[in-house]
């Protein structure tokens, strides 16, 4: 599938993803600031925290207060990550619009991350989707490790179908695929979207998670567009990372998928501005150096002034 509307859904998954794995506690204050300012960039959702054990995720410990005190944009869509059926309550207390829920498709990076076998995960997220239906919150199924594991190599596309075609008869009202590890690359990708979702058809939305750990993120996002995906989740200045994998690194860059998607002519919402200025508060909010390439070299269109010597040698330059 090519072509197709040009506009896309940008989630922004940073102050989940990116904050569960920083090294320093990011202060609750400074979190609710963060999901504040990126209310303000256009994402369609904002995973605003997980509903974790705190032993499991102790970064993401204020997941209460932190969904206590967002101020809520209207039209923007917050989610939060919920591991079993104890975190969905504590999430619906929270009142997130939406919930992502999640296993691996591998069963050593699910045991792991989850401390549950595949088997006892799939149980609990139906049970989940059963619960969410009475409750009238849509779930979204996350499958991790859908292109690859770091413990065990080479993950079956086979699997992959099976679980999302699962979840989608048991009411999921999206599927993630997720790179957990940067695994994935372009025709990978291509291959496994249009296959995917040629069984579970237009109803159901596809969304892809990279992480950018081989510098392939923005390359799998394109060949994902290209096969007709329409959803992609990012964080902000490339943080991210699952603790429970290793050599996990951030998640492609929200606004290096901004960027990209815009010069494509591809509607977002997301207004690349404010969102470079939540990129360079970063660092003090997480307390360390980032490297930015979008921030310090500025959108493609950010031009310089001609040297001087150049009207001295050519006269007035009429371009
Ligand atoms: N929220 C808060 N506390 C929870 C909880 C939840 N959703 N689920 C379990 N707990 C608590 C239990 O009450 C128990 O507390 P205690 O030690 O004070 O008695 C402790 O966590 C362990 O509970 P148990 O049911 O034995 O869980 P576990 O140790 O087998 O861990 C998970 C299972 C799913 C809770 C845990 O592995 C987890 O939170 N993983 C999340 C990983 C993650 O977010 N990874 C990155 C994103 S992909
Ligand atoms: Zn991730």
């Amino acid at each position: 599938m090519n072509g197709g509307p040009a506009r896309i859904e940008l989630n922004e998954v940073g102050p989940r993803d990116g904050l569960q794995i920083e090294p320093n506690f990011v202060a609750t204050e400074d979190k609710i600031a963060l999901v504040d300012a990126l209310s303000d960039c256009g994402f369609a959702r904002i995973e605003v925290t997980s509903f974790t054990s705190a032993r499991a995720i102790p970064a993401l410990a204020d997941a209460e207060a932190v969904m206590q005190r967002i101020r809520r944009r209207p039209g923007v869509i917050y989610t939060c990550l919920v591991p079993n059926l104890r975190g969905m309550e504590r999430a619906f207390e929270g009142g997130a619009d939406e919930l992502n829920l999640v296993m691996s498709v591998s069963e050593t990076h699910n045991r792991a991350n989850l401390r549950m076998t595949r088997e006892q995960s799939t149980a609990q997220l139906l049970a989940m989707l059963e619960r969410a239906h009475q409750a009238g919150v849509p779930c979204n199924v996350s499958l991790s490790t859908a292109f690859g594991c770091p413990f065990e190599g080479e993950v079956a596309p086979a699997e992959v179908e099976r679980l999302a075609c699962l979840f989608a008869g048991a009411g999921a009202a999206g599927i993630t695929l997720c790179d957990t590890t940067g695994m994935a690359y372009p025709t990978q990708v291509a291959q496994l979207c249009d296959s995917l979702a040629q069984r579970l058809g237009d109803a159901l939305p596809l969304t892809l998670h990279l992480h950018n750990t081989r510098g392939m993120a923005l390359a799998n996002a394109l060949a994902g567009w290209q096969a007709g995906i329409r959803r992609f989740d990012g964080a902000v200045g490339g943080l991210g990372g699952c603790p429970y994998a290793p050599g996990a690194s951030g998640n492609v860059n929200s606004e290096e998928l901004a960027h990209m998607f815009a010069c494509m002519g591809v509607e977002t919402g997301v207004a690349l501005s404010p969102l470079l200025d939540v990129v360079g508060a970063l660092p003090r909010l997480v307390g360390r150096a980032l490297q930015n390439q979008l921030l310090a070299a500025g959108p493609r269109l950010r031009t310089h002034p001609a040297p001087d010597w150049l009207d001295e040698r050519f006269g007035k330059s009429q371009a």
